[in-house]
């Protein structure tokens, strides 16, 4: 039987190209977003790929929602928490009511969605959890400020949580993107964009479909004894 595993955040992107190389290796995904695009459609067929609409801010209906994702799928193995929105800017001017949806959708959301998904691995006696974080958790970068504060945030969770499921047979642990092109990206200025290409070794950057890769790898066979840990995926930007 194929097991379950939930993106969240598919519609584009990073999690659609994760939904992609999942469904490619055998899972049956659930693949979560507020709405569906018309890669996201194509990809689902109710057999690998099933689109679950849900607006990850609404953490107050999460308990309910997972109870009925678990009765409809069966029991989930894999949950990557990759959904995060990219408010940037300075701090000193940025809108209170931004600061706190950065906080609500890139790190209370994932908590509370881990909490609820976490349940159904421990009946299970197996499971994988992976954090999508980013390269800006550890490095700085001026108007990310609020988004570092949540991408570090799952690195700290990540850590702790690895240390209460270990024993249960479930890993939890963090991919660190560098800069990826998505619409996430899209507006960052070219002279920017060139200087960070510049800090690659190779010249080049890390395409959604690589990282996404080194998440299946973590769901894979070759993760069952990674836990608690960061694995980047930045084409050397960092070293
Ligand atoms: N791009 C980069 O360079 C980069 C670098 C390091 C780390 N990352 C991380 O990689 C992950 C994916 O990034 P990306 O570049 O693929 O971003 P993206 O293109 O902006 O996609 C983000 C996804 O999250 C979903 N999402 C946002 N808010 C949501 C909500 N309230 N409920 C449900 N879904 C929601 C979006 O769906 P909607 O269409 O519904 O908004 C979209 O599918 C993120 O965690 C990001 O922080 C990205």
């Amino acid at each position: 039987m194929k097991k379950n595993v939930i993106v969240t955040g598919a519609r584009r992107g990073l999690g659609l190209a994760i939904c992609q190389r999942l469904a490619a290796e055998g899972y049956k995904v659930l693949a979560v977003a507020r709405s569906d695009s018309p890669e996201l459609n194509a990809l689902c067929d109710g057999e690998r790929v099933c689109f679950e609409a849900f607006d990850l801010a609404n953490t107050d209906k999460m308990h309910t929602w997972v109870g009925e994702l678990t009765k409809r799928h069966g029991r989930i193995y894999g949950l990557v928490n990759n959904a995060a929105i990219g408010v940037d800017g300075v701090l000193t001017t940025m809108h209170e009511l931004d600061i706190a949806q950065s906080l609500l959708v890139n790190l209370q959301s994932p908590i509370v969605l881990t909490k609820y998904v976490s349940r159904s691995m421990l009946l299970g006696g197996e499971g994988r959890i992976i954090n999508i974080s980013s390269i800006i958790a550890s490095t700085g970068f001026s108007g990310l400020s609020v988004y570092a504060a949540t991408k570090a945030g799952l690195i700290g969770f990540t850590k702790s949580l690895s240390r209460e499921l270990g024993k249960a047979g479930i890993t939890v642990n963090c991919v660190a993107p560098g800069y990826m092109e998505s619409d996430m990206t899209k507006g960052i200025a070219p002279d920017k964009l060139l200087s960070i290409k510049r800090r690659s070794p190779s010249g080049k950057l890390a395409s959604v479909e690589s990282v996404a890769v080194s998440v299946a790898f973590l769901l894979g066979e070759g993760g069952n004894m990674i836990n608690g840990t960061t694995v980047t995926v930045d084409a050397g930007s960092t070293a």
